[in-house]
């Protein structure tokens, strides 16, 4: 499909995007320490075919291999994330120092290469020692301690990075952490407590803010930014009730996690329905609205929803559409959620500088006889939603970068590797990777938008 890439800024920011945990394997090598997604990949039933990061990607050892393929594609930058359990084991206290120069090498490579390192501090592996270090409640994001001990480890980080990297988010989705690891259990640390998820999307989200002070602390050059995830939520009916549902669906997927990055604190209506006093500290709120220089947006799908008394928080249904498109993962196809979103972002929160941090799409490839993974799904998404894109900087967004979700098929959490968002297959069988004709698209487009705007 053709695209209007002439509405990107000549120095638009196209990337791809990984996590730690997702692709580097090696979780006992150069003194990593499990995390809770160590742990929770071994409950039985947690993952899908009891799979489990332990080998993954071998991206620990086969990153010259996945830079080089960056490299084919000619992107401008790549959103990476640093395993907080490699480099503070316990949580707090020891560095270690092999777990440092990993990173230190794979930045430099990344340099060397001409591509930008975009840093996420936290991408969901929280070290295991603190999610056993019960304090005030359950351990983990539900005590205070463990936003402190990120902002300590995140100092670490960007002291020694800081001097390469200048693109730094702290968090990576807190919703994913918060709502699915606490109160829906099917992410790690695998709680269903209102309470307990309540307390740690709080702790979360102070740690994002101290986070922020400690990098602009260790890296004054830093620009930082927080990556949230957000679906557009639409009623099932005009019915009050389920308008209202959608209202709460909303506060619970977008408003609880944006209000108080921006300076508005907890949305009212979520707290009491909540019903659990928050953590509050004086000052908290100030810390948690730090300014940022940008804000991330991962987005995949829009959501319908329906009232429902005697559901889950926030006492709603998801009502599957029949007749939309969706990917394999079951999730809704809609590009325009993309587009509505970057605007509500920049209409209403005033975002003055955004990142489509996230986008992609699974679908089962095959591999062709000659080797090759033909994916035109997986292609038309891309396209449908860079269109998305261009259509929202049009209008006004202040669209920055497009990172796709994701430079290789990988360990897509309680699902395994059966999902697979790559535009690069992986063969986990013997680590081989082959550019899918998704990959190619996205080259393309990447080298067209130079074309057009003379860059
Ligand atoms: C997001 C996660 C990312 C990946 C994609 C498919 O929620 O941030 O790690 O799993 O979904």
């Amino acid at each position: 499909m053709p695209l209007d890439l002439e509405a990107f800024p000549s120095d638009f920011t196209w990337g791809t995007a990984t996590s730690a945990y997702q692709i580097e394997g090696a979780v006992t090598e150069d003194g990593r320490a499990p995390s809770i997604w160590d742990t929770f990949s071994r409950v039985p039933g947690a993952i899908d075919n009891g799979d489990h990061g332990d080998t993954a990607c071998d991206h620990y050892h086969r990153w010259p291999e996945d830079i080089a393929l960056m490299k084919s594609f000619g992107t401008d930058a790549y959103r990476l994330s640093v395993a907080w359990p490699r480099v503070v084991p316990g949580g707090d206290g020891p560095v270690n120092a092999a777990g440092l120069d990993f990173y230190d090498r794979l930045v430099d490579g990344l340099l060397d290469a001409g591509i930008t390192p975009s840093v996420t501090l936290y991408h969901w592996d929280l070290p295991q020692a603190l999610q056993d270090r019960v304090q005030d409640s359950h351990g983990g994001w539900t005590e205070r301690a463990t936003a402190e001990h990120l902002a300590v480890y995140a100092s670490v980080v960007a002291e020694r990075l800081g001097d390469r990297v200048t693109q730094w988010a702290t968090l990576n989705e807190p919703l994913c952490s918060g709502w699915i690891g606490h109160l829906e259990g099917r992410m790690a640390p695998g709680l269903t407590d209102i309470t307990a998820a309540v307390r740690a999307s709080y702790h979360l989200l102070l740690g994002h803010g101290l986070a922020t002070q400690a990098i602009r602390a260790a890296a004054p050059g830093a620009r930082i930014g927080l990556v949230t995830n957000h679906s557009t939520v639409a009623a099932a009916s005009t019915r009050p009730e389920d308008v209202a549902a959608a209202r709460r669906a909303d506060g619970h997927t977008n408003r609880w996690w944006l209000d108080p990055v921006h300076g508005r604190g907890f949305p009212a209506d979520m707290r009491e329905l909540y019903g659990v006093e928050l953590p509050e500290r004086p000052g908290d709120l100030d810390t948690m609205a730090a300014p940022l220089d940008w804000h991330g947006l991962n987005y995949y799908f829009p959501v319908t929803v329906a009232d429902d008394p005697t559901g889950p928080v926030p006492y709603t249904r998801e009502v599957r559409l029949a007749d939309v498109p969706r990917t394999g993962m079951d999730w809704q196809i809609d590009a325009d959620g993309l587009e509505s979103f970057l605007l509500r972002l920049t209409e209403d929160y005033g975002v003055r500088k955004l990142y489509v941090t996230e986008n992609g799409s699974a679908f089962p490839d095959t591999v062709g006889p000659g080797g090759e993974v033909h994916d035109p799904d997986r292609t038309r998404y891309l396209e449908q939603h860079i269109a998305a894109c261009a259509r929202a900087v049009r209008k006004g967004a202040p669209l920055a970068g497009y990172y796709a979700w994701s430079l290789l098929d990988n360990f897509e959490w309680a699902y395994g590797y059966d999902k697979r968002f790559g535009l690069v297959h992986v063969d986990y069988a013997t680590q081989r990777r082959t550019v899918k004709t998704s990959g190619r698209r996205y080259a393309d487009i990447v080298r067209a938008h130079r074309t057009a705007t003379g860059s």
